[in-house]
This record gives C-alpha cells, structure tokens and sequence, in this order.
C-alpha cells in the first residue's frame, strides 16, 4: 500500500518510522515531512493545512491510505474530503473533530454525558467573565474555545492572574477567533496521564499508557509547551485505572459522539487528571499525542498500518494490541529561549551517532537540511527515545544518546521520566 502521512513534528516521524515497519507498506509520502521522515519515504512540499493540495496528490498518486498527524487538517475537514473523493484516510470527521476543535463543545458533550471533569462555565462577554472570576476566587484555569497551538489553557493561580488572562484572550484578541469564547474550569489537583485509543466509532481499543512532562523546565516548573518528553508506561495509571479511564471516560465519550450525530472514528486522545476523586477529563484530542507517540511507537509490537486499516473499516473488534514489556523514554531536545523566542539554523552534531545505539531513535522534529547538514528550524528539534528493561534504565538509555547530539542553543530537561521512578517505588 501507498501511504501518505500528513504533517512534519515529531509525532510524524515516529508515525513514518513505525509505518515503515509495516509489510503491508510498499511507499511512505509525508507532507511536509522533515529530515527524519525522509529517511523512511519521500517528503512532498505540501503543507499540512493545505486539504485540498493534499487531497490532489493522493489522487495523482493512488494513495491507498492517508494518515493524519496534527488536528488542525481534521477540524478544516480533511476527511471529509478525502471520502468524498474516494480516498481512504484515518482520522475523524470535520464534525467528529470539534471534540479537540472547541472546548466549550466538549465540555458541554462530557457535561450532557456525564463525564468526569471539571466544574466549568462558558464566557462570550469579558465582563461577564470578571464577575464570575471576582465571585469565586482563587486558582482556576481559563481556556480559549477554539484551536491555539497548545497556548490557549491558562492555569491562573490567583483571581489577578485569572483576569489577565481573560483580557489576553478576549480582549487582545491573543488567539483571534479561537478566543470569542472562554472555559473557566475550576482547578484540579492531581498528576497528568495521557489516555489514547483507537475507535472505530463502536470498539475502543487503547494503547499503553503515557505521560507527557509540559512544563518547560525540570521540576514542573515555567511556562506549558507542547510537550518536553514523554514516557510509557505511566505506573500511576493502575489497571483498576485503566478499566476505570476505560468504562466511565472513554468508551461514553464515543457513545456520545455517535448520540450527537457525530461518530467517531480514529484516534481519541484523552487528557486525564487523576484526583483524589478519581480519574477527570482536561480535554479530548482528535489525534496522536506529541510527544507522547514517541515513546508509544517504539513499545508497539503490532502492524501500524493493520490496525489504522481496520479502525476505518470498522474492523477493530476483538483487537488488542500487543507491547513490548519494557519501558521507553523520548526527551525533547529544544531550541534555547523556547517556548517563547529562539534562534534557528544551528548545525545539529552526533545525530548519526546516537541514532546507531542499541534501542535508540532519535526522531526529528524542528529540524531541516542545508548544504548536506541536519539544522535546527523550530522549537522542539529532537525527540531523543529509548526502551530500557526497566524505566531507569530507559532513561539511562535514552539520556546516553541525548549527551551525544549538540548544538549551540541545546535545551533539554533533564527530569524526564523520574515520575514514573518515584512511582514505582513509593507505590501510589
Ligand atoms: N482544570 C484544570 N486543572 C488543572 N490544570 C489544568 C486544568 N485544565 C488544564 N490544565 C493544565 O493545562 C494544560 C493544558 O490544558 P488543555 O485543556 O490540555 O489545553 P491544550 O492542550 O489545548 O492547551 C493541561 O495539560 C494541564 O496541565
Ligand atoms: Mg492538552
């Protein structure tokens, strides 16, 4: 088969990595790819959002299948598109998608549904929103309805912050449109697990778990990014967890889904706070985790493409996906300065020489090629993974091969992974 993956992050190239592996795969498109994914296929300079450029050459070139990375081609419509044209393609509907594309959407689908998540109001008059935040006080997060770039969650730790970000959102207009409407969502206590699975609008299969470490500095500490290293499996994700997560979140989500007239089908991605009360949504993605995918590809034993077939067709029942016992690591190499300013085109060193490690990859993500040479071009470049038979030693592993890659500007966090330590050993 002929595939065509959508998008250039990090996630995308460990998509194209594990898709590689298929023997179903006969060549691998990515649109618009980067160094890593065209290690595995050829790189088209088609950008992600451009549906209807992409849509052309799948016809052009007999695409059997199309996979989408990042959310924003799903909630223009991609899919729809793409069946329209007779085209196979994995990932949600322009209507199915709304689940990530608004939260105010989403909040209200889980509140109709009864699903665990936090107590929340909806905003479109700023003022309205600065009596409400006067009246209860406190720590509470406030939220842009609309797509942001992973920019648009505000945690405010006070009524002042709260405020400040209601002005930024409504007022400067920080995100445009995405912004008409703000979420206040009460504040939850508790650690953060990601929870993602196939659906093909009926059977819900889920992968191992994961966690994603957002905050930019060791600790927990700075401003949120899109995700500064992943693991899997989270040890605080027990089985009586996953069932839970499983039976009260994610199977009534695609229940609803389908209840509203929108079935679902692809990749649901839950964002899990789990508190004292028991596991709680932060939100529902329409897609893989970055960098969750990372860590998560390298641990799947089954054939990608075979079970991204099957979620389309409707076939997953009776599916469950196999994994590789041992543990994995991806730590994001970043640009110094983000999230916010950094300098590009910085020359990467020792990529090859890491990625020849034993259980190493070394995913690309912000990164481009000049004159012959791997160079840096966004925030998050690397995404350094690596198994180990126990997490320490993944992370040994995977920390090994990230001391082997420089450039001017480097930034890593070097706690990645020592959650699921202190789990482990203090029991929960
Ligand atoms: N109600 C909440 N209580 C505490 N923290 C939250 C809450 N909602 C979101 N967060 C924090 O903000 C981050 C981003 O929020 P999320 O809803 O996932 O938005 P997005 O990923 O679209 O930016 C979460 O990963 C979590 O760390
Ligand atoms: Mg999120």
């Amino acid at each position: 088969m002929k595939v065509l993956v959508v998008g250039s992050g990090g996630r995308e190239h460990a998509l194209v990595w594990k898709l590689s592996q298929s023997r179903l795969v006969s060549k691998i498109f990515t649109a618009p790819g980067n160094p890593g994914t065209a290690i595995h296929g050829e790189n088209v300079p088609i950008k992600a959002d451009d549906i209807h450029g992409l849509r052309d050459f799948a016809l052009k070139e007999g695409v059997d299948l199309t996979v989408v990375g990042p959310e924003l081609p799903l909630t223009l419509g991609i899919t729809d598109l793409f069946e329209k044209a007779g085209l196979m393609v994995f990932g949600p509907s322009k209507k199915a998608s709304v689940i990530e594309g608004s939260k105010v959407f989403c909040k209200e689908l889980m509140e109709r549904y009864g699903i665990p998540t936090a107590g929340f109001r909806v905003f479109e008059e700023p003022d309205e929103a600065y009596t409400y935040i006067r009246t209860v006080g406190g720590a509470m997060v406030v939220k842009a309805d609309g797509l942001a770039g992973g920019k648009g969650a505000i945690v405010c730790r006070s009524e002042d912050e709260a405020m400040g970000a209601v002005r930024l959102i409504m007022e400067e207009k920080a995100f445009g449109e995405a912004g008409r409407r703000v979420v206040i969502e009460e504040f939850l206590d508790g650690e953060e697990a990601s929870f993602i699975a196939f659906t093909d609008g009926r059977t819900v299969v889920p992968l191992a778990s994961s966690q994603d470490h957002k905050p930019v500095y060791d600790g927990d500490r700075g401003p949120n990014t899109g995700g500064m290293g992943a693991y899997s499996p989270a040890p605080v994700v027990t089985d009586t967890l996953r069932d839970e997560i499983l039976h009260r979140i994610m199977i009534p989500a695609v229940r609803a889904m389908e209840g509203e007239g929108r079935p679902y089908r692809g990749i649901l991605y839950a964002g899990i706070m789990i508190t004292k009360d028991g596991p709680k949504v932060l939100e529902f993605n329409c897609r893989f985790g970055d960098p969750e995918t990372q860590p998560l590809v390298v641990r799947l034993r089954d054939d990608l493409l075979d079970v991204m077939v099957r979620t389309v067709e409707g076939r997953l029942q009776g599916t469950e996906l196999e994994w590789d016992e041992r543990a994995s690591v991806c730590v994001v190499m970043a640009s110094k300065g983000y999230p916010g300013d950094y300098e590009k085109g910085k020359v990467i060193e020792g990529l090859e020489r890491a990625d020849t490690l034993p259980d190493v990859v070394v995913f690309h993500a912000g990164t481009s090629l000049r004159d012959g040479k791997v160079v840096t071009s966004g925030g998050r470049v690397l995404g350094v993974t690596g198994l180990g038979g126990t997490i320490e030693e993944a992370i040994e592993n995977t920390y090994r091969a990230v001391g082997m890659i420089h450039w001017d500007g480097a930034y890593y966090r070097r706690d990645i992974g020592m959650k699921a330590i202190r789990k482990s050993a203090g029991g929960n």
